[in-house]
């Protein structure tokens, strides 16, 4: 896994910026996955002026988010697609974009079906992904399956407490989502992870540094051939081998940079 070391979020989100440039200008009809949550919202911001700016093309694109609260319309305002609509693409041309559909009434054959729209579009070839503090990907609890693929899930009592925030009360936070599982993510060709802040160090240590294990659902990108995690100072705090990332990165080879 490569770690990836900036001063704070804005940084973080700039470098993340410049890797989805470089994909897109690689193979502009890219699959890229999204994520929602606090994480990727200065880089959307970011994709979105270097859309305006001429600086990137995503209308080739094709998009997959990662999970969906079951029970919220695609216009409740806390939903994942308005979150998409108002951060990315009220303001940005894509060629498609894909969310599980929180209403719908076959909740298995969704699914299904979302498993196989990803593979008929040809497999992601960018996933973005934030990491919770109980150190989830996606909506995948500690506990989830690393095999698992796009199903119901339950959440923890720290994700509805985590994710009250977006709502009037914890009582309105859905208690079920639909989400990609940790297989369905593994198979993306790149993933890249980000985390801001203190509260993120110990999910980033053990996604990182820590044993493989279903208790921390991340940790399973230790499995993934091409996968990189930009984080701030705050979040790599608990990052044992943290001198030897930024080593690592001060002598990256120029053709190798984002
Ligand atoms: C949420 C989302 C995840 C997100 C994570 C962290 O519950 N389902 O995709 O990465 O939790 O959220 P935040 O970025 O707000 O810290």
């Amino acid at each position: 896994m490569e770690v990836i070391i900036k001063r704070d979020a804005q940084e973080v989100s700039l470098e993340a910026a410049a890797i989805f440039r470089r994909q897109l200008q690689e193979k502009p009809d890219s699959v890229l996955g999204l994520a929602t949550g606090s994480t990727p919202v200065a880089l959307y911001r970011r994709l979105v002026a270097m859309t305006q700016e001429g600086d990137l093309d995503l209308s080739h694109a094709t998009t997959f988010n990662l999970d969906e609260y079951v029970g919220l319309p695609g216009s409740h305002p806390h939903g994942y697609a308005a979150f998409m609509r108002q951060n990315l693409f009220d303001h940005v041309k894509v060629a498609r974009w894909w969310i599980p559909d929180g209403m719908t009434n076959d909740i298995p054959q969704h699914c299904a079906a979302y498993e196989q729209a990803i593979t008929d579009a040809g497999g992601i070839d960018l996933q973005l992904l934030g990491l919770g503090s109980d150190g989830h990907i996606g909506f995948n609890e500690p506990g989830s399956s690393l095999g698992s693929r796009t199903r119901l899930k339950t959440l923890t009592m720290q994700t509805v407490a985590a994710n009250a925030q977006y709502f009037a009360s914890p009582a309105e936070v859905p208690r079920h989502v639909m989400t990609m599982g940790v297989g369905t993510i593994l198979e993306a060709r790149r993933c890249l992870v980000l985390a801001f802040g203190e509260g993120k160090a110990k999910a980033v240590a053990a996604m990182v540094e820590g044993p493989v294990t279903a208790m921390a659902p991340a940790s399973a990108l230790q499995m993934h051939a091409v996968c990189t995690l930009i984080v701030d100072e705050a979040a790599a705090s608990l990052l044992q081998r943290k001198e030897y990332y930024r080593w690592i990165y001060e002598n990256k080879p120029a053709w190798q940079r984002a």
